[in-house]
């Protein structure tokens, strides 16, 4: 159990990561696959979570490759080691992303999804990707900026969702909007800066729409210290933004993510 962390874990995460899944997996493997093939490369996933992302990338580096997932629950990996069974070379590792015990030089690519937003310390886990990767390898990530979603028409609860989001990460020492700031992130950290882009989708219909409502229905839950007024303007958010997602009149837009990839220089 990671304490810091303010989503559902294990067995209970599995449905808002396929909902994640489905809106930005199709994006999260074209940036993989523009990096090159992934055929017999060592790659390690730091913040695997339920393995949404490890399954697929265990079947593109086939036999010769090896794929590592990491991550600080032992409940999330549960439900990845079961997604990935049949995968010999796929092995997890349940560590800090900041400090996994892997050893140095030892990945070609070094992949993560939402993880730094929840890391009080996000350059330390992208330095300790620096240290993973061989000279030449990658550092591939994606992170969603929680004050990028709106509606049309526009709804002040949209607001309020970011300002009690953005109290629950300084509760915790984290940043929501670390997206905003990958680019200059993934240069401080010793990396050059390859490539860097952004999505967002943007909803009428379909059960894609409840993603920010239910991610922040989770985190209301895991926020012990909220007081009885801030647990009162959560439930209004949330009456206001489910019965949104489930208008086919307003329009949805959800977290923009920003996906940068940075690579070890050669010296
Ligand atoms: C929002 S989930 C994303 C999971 C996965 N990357 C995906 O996109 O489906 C974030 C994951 O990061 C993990 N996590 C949070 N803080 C961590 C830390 N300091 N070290 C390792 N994992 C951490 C959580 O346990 C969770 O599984």
């Amino acid at each position: 159990m990671n304490n810091r962390y303010l989503l559902d874990e294990g067995t209970e995460a599995i449905d808002r990561l396929a909902l994640v899944q489905r809106i930005y997996g199709s994006g999260s493997r074209a940036m993989l696959l523009a990096a090159g093939s992934l055929e017999g490369r060592r790659v390690l996933e730091l913040g695997c979570g339920t393995g949404s992302m490890t399954r697929w990338l265990a079947e593109q580096v086939g036999e010769g490759g090896v794929v590592v997932g990491a991550d600080a629950s032992g409940a999330q990996l549960e439900v990845a080691r079961a997604r990935c069974a049949g995968f010999p070379s796929v092995r997890f590792v349940c560590a800090d992303a900041s400090d996994t015990g892997l050893a140095p030089g030892e990945f070609d690519l070094v992949y993560l999804r939402l993880l730094l937003m929840h890391v009080p310390a996000p350059q330390t886990v992208l330095a300790h990707a620096h240290a993973l990767l061989r000279p030449g390898g990658s550092v591939l990530c994606e992170e969603a900026a929680i004050d990028s979603t709106f509606t049309d028409p526009p709804l002040p609860e949209q607001r309020e969702l970011h300002a009690l989001a953005n109290e629950m990460a300084r509760e915790r020492g984290c940043d929501f909007n670390v997206a905003r700031r990958l680019g200059s992130l993934v240069r401080a950290s010793g990396f050059e800066l390859v490539t860097l882009s952004a999505q967002q989708p943007v909803l009428l219909r379909g059960p894609e729409k409840r993603l920010e409502v239910a991610s922040f229905e989770e985190a209301m839950q895991h926020w012990p210290q909220a007081s009885d007024e801030t647990r009162a303007r959560g439930a209004r958010v949330i009456a206001s933004l489910a019965s949104a997602a489930s208008d086919e009149e307003t329009v949805y837009g959800l977290s923009m993510m920003m996906r940068a990839r940075g690579r070890k220089p050669h010296r």
